[in-house]
């Protein structure tokens, strides 16, 4: 979704190209984002100049070919994704504010009550010229500017009268050394430079220049300078210590490194991805989690747990359900978050909210933990994005620790997020008593082989590769799986969709003869993801019959079996090989040729493997 990008650095000698540079730098890190127009603002010589044009970056930076110097020591910038108003050079942002446009504002959310606002301000005469929801807050703050005559004071006047979601970014000709932001359930993080500052909506947008950050939290406005951020409630209190962190990752993980997007290398990153989700978490053959916050006997005390994510991360939810239901005996549920407060769920204090996401923006999620919390419920953040919401407003984070995630389809936060959530599992249970320590050190140490177990299933990549290559112009591909290989059959068919546009359909083996069966046709490609069979017999052997079962009505049958299975063969077309390791911990390695088989499929139609169409990473609107 929109991406926001500022910097403030000093008045320059002579016309600088640093400011653009900057801004035109992070609105590249933020691509990742999903937009479908760009633009910047800056101020020179007492004027606010603003570049703005629809589509790809490129479009932009040819607008401004030959204009890239200036001699302002600020410069905004924003990709959109459309919401309110096509995706065109006038409804892109900035939006002048003002009748003398002497104000620049960028905008990430909805405002909700835009109507009665622009009513409001065309009756003052205001002029609009565009369709956006956004261009009432640049009219806003302008209109307060005029008043105050202090840009800050401006801004928390103008955010007084907004309903909805908002990151504001605004820049005034009458202040040209600062640049002002707000923040209402919308992302915003500050980075520290040395004499200059950055903002953006998540620090992609400036790891360039720094890994020094601050977190800026709900209801709050800042306002920075070259040398100084200042951070105040809405309330016109200072926030005397904001919180300081540092960016784990350099630049380079926002590049892609030799593959050919970025998808293809998060997906080859996966083994580094569970290991350093595992890192550091274990110590003298016991669990520790140090970020589990929440007091032992609150955990103790819990007699429910829902799951609430979207997407990608509720399918790793549903796996967690499996673990954590047979390992802690506690009743799990796994809700889609947009769903979970709209069918008034029982929560209470006793019930334990796990809110997944990688992004820790997706709107949905937040607002469905909140709801649990005000009915007293705590809630476990799992997520992969330091300073983002989610983790800061539950009671207790989990960070995942695998890098920034650039490609819109998830796959290593995917599986790190199914780590976290077999440690959070194996964490309730040592500190219930539902496993014995060696149990749990057992089960640690069989998780522990996995990277190098994720390792080998990548190694077979080329053979992934040609089956989507052989495959390309498929027009429908189902997924089946029972237990945990329902969510990954789910995951499988999610990728595919995301990012192929090819319908693909996930069901749990056992619906197949429910309905489903009836799409099984000649050469129609099925999926399997086959449970070892040194778990439970019935299990195994049951998929096995699903197999045989569309097989006989035609289905071209793509197998995904443990090493040394060869029970599988003789209904196979194709098999796809795996390690053999505990059942629970299977989705770690049979969703990886599922990815590859996505990303590869999707290469080899030419499509946009990183930025699909409609899709956005951080889903930040309900
Ligand atoms: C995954 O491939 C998707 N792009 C999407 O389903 C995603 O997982 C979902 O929007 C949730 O995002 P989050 O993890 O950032 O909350």
């Amino acid at each position: 979704m929109c991406g926001i990008v500022g910097y403030v650095g000093s008045v320059p000698a002579s016309p600088s190209p640093r400011p653009l540079e900057v801004a035109l730098q992070g609105l590249a890190r933020l691509e990742y984002r999903g937009y479908d127009s760009a633009g910047i603002a800056v101020i020179d010589d007492g004027q606010v100049r603003v570049a703005k044009r629809a589509g790809k970056l490129q479009n932009l930076r040819d607008a401004l070919a030959g204009e890239e110097d200036t001699t302002s020591p600020i410069a905004i910038g924003h990709t959109r994704w459309a919401t309110h108003g096509a995706p065109t050079d006038g409804n892109a942002h900035p939006h002048l504010g003002g009748k003398d446009d002497e104000l620049a504002l960028v905008h990430n959310g909805i405002i909700e009550n835009f109507a009665a606002l622009r009513a409001e301000l065309e009756t003052e005469g205001f002029v609009f010229r565009s369709e956006t929801d956004s261009e009432v807050a640049a009219h806003l703050v302008a209109r307060e500017m005029q008043g105050t005559g202090d840009l800050t004071d401006a801004m928390r006047a103008a955010v007084a009268r907004l309903e909805g979601a908002f990151t504001l970014l605004a820049v005034h000709r009458d202040a040209p050394d600062r640049v002002v932001a707000a923040r209402r359930n919308s992302p915003l993080v500050v980075g520290l430079g040395e004499g200059e500052n950055f903002l953006g909506s998540d620090v992609a947008a400036f790891v360039d220049s720094t890994r020094d950050a601050l977190e800026i939290g709900q209801d709050q406005i800042v306002t920075v300078t070259a040398d100084e951020v200042v951070v105040t409630t809405f309330e016109g209190e200072l926030v005397p210590e904001p919180k300081r962190f540092t960016i784990e990752w350099d630049v380079t993980a926002a590049q892609k490194g030799g593959h050919d997007s970025f998808m293809a290398k998060e997906i080859h990153e996966q083994a580094t991805a569970v290991a350093d989700t595992l890192r550091g978490r274990i110590e003298s053959g016991k669990l520790h989690l140090d970020e589990m916050s929440i007091d032992p006997s609150v955990l103790r005390s819990v007699d429910k747990i829902i799951v609430v994510a979207c997407g990608t991360a509720a399918n790793a939810g549903n796996v967690a359900k499996y673990a954590i239901e047979h390992w802690c005996r506690i009743p799990t549920e796994v809700e889609l978050a947009h769903e979970f407060r709209y069918r008034d769920p029982i929560v209470t204090e006793k019930t334990l909210v796990v809110a997944i996401s990688q992004s820790g923006e997706t709107m949905d999620t937040l607002m469905a933990m909140r709801h649990a919390q005000e009915q007293g419920a705590k809630v476990v953040a799992i997520c992969n994005t330091h300073g983002s919401t989610i983790p800061r407003e539950a009671d207790a984070a989990l960070y995942l620790h695998v890098g920034p995630e650039i490609a819109v389809a998830s796959t290593k936060a995917y599986l790190g997020q199914i780590t976290a959530c077999y440690l959070l599992g194996l964490y309730l249970a040592q500190v219930r008593g539902n496993l014995y320590p060696d149990e749990i050190a057992a089960l640690m140490e069989d998780l522990d082989q996995l990277p190098a177990q994720v390792q080998r299933v990548l190694d077979d990549a080329e053979q992934v590769g040609d089956l989507a290559r052989a495959m390309a112009d498929v027009s429908s591909v189902l997924f089946l799986g029972r237990h945990v290989g329902y969510p990954t059959a789910l995951e499988g068919a999610l990728k595919l969709k995301e990012i192929a546009y090819i319908h693909a359909e996930g069901f749990a083996a056992g619906e197949l003869k429910h309905g489903p069966i009836a799409l099984v046709e000649e050469g129609q490609p099925v999926f399997v993801i086959v449970p070892s069979p040194r778990g439970r017999d019935s299990l195994h052997s049951k998929v096995v019959s699903n197999i045989q079962e569309v097989r006989a009505r035609g289905a071209r049958t793509l197998v995904i079996a443990e090493d040394g299975d060869d029970d599988v063969l003789p209904y196979s077309d194709v098999v796809l090989r795996v390690p053999a390791t505990r059942t629970l911990f299977a989705p770690l390695l049979t969703v990886i040729p599922l990815q590859i088989f996505a990303c590869e499929l999707a290469a080899a139609k030419g499509l946009d493997v990183d930025q699909p169409r409609n899709l956005a990473k951080s889903v930040t609107v309900e």
